[in-house]
């Protein structure tokens, strides 16, 4: 093994150069204790301008995702944030948990076409209601269903609440597109999560 200074540890051998060693050991260990408490805050840290969001591949790494994965009526599809800059995938908070729909443009109005990107809106997938994970679709309303108390949420009305218990709408996420990939253009309309008590 090499430390930073190029020595490896069969050079280490000498008092003088074992001391030298420990010393360089030592720094590489705060090093990558540093590197590690960076990484586990960014990969915790909520999504950001310029993130990609990404599904996992067959092998477990992740995909940026291209509009037309995302399908006209289906079912929300699951995502998360992800920096490809620095390979980080934002999966450290179960709040970065991310769903995408996707509408025919010239089913929507300007201005709900202008809050999507060719028809393509994300919101938080973490229910406000009691923080349930939102999976689920109302093909007949073309709602956002919660399956844990049936809350809905309009996703042409920036995540309002249409039906059920859940206190707020369901936090949006702005997007633009860049190459035909799915990035992050903002931050979330409100704070992802569910409400710590209700009556
Ligand atoms: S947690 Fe989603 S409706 Fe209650």
């Amino acid at each position: 093994m090499r430390t930073p200074g190029g020595r490896s540890s069969g050079e280490c051998l000498t008092r003088r150069t074992a001391l030298h060693c420990l010393a360089l050991s030592s720094m590489a260990g705060l090093l990558g204790e540093g590197r590690r408490a960076f990484a586990t805050e960014a990969d915790g840290a909520r999504p950001r301008e310029g993130d990609r969001l990404a599904a996992e591949d067959a092998e477990g790494n992740p995909k940026a995702l291209k509009l037309q994965d995302v399908k006209i009526g289906d079912k929300p599809l699951g995502a998360f944030p992800f920096n490809p800059a620095d390979g980080i995938k934002r999966e450290g908070s179960r709040l970065n948990r991310i769903i995408l729909v996707r509408f025919d443009s010239r089913d929507l109005t300007p201005d709900q076409l202008a809050r999507s990107v060719d028809g393509v809106f994300a919101f938080s997938g973490v229910c406000p209601h009691r923080g349930c994970d939102v999976t689920e679709w109302n093909d007949k309303d073309r709602m956002i269903l919660c399956y844990c108390h049936l809350s809905q949420f309009d996703p042409r009305d920036q995540g309002a609440v249409f039906a059920g218990p859940a206190p707020r709408p369901l936090p949006i996420l702005p997007l633009k597109s860049e190459q035909g990939e799915i990035v992050i253009a903002g931050e979330f309309s409100s704070e992802p999560g569910g409400a710590k008590a209700i009556d």
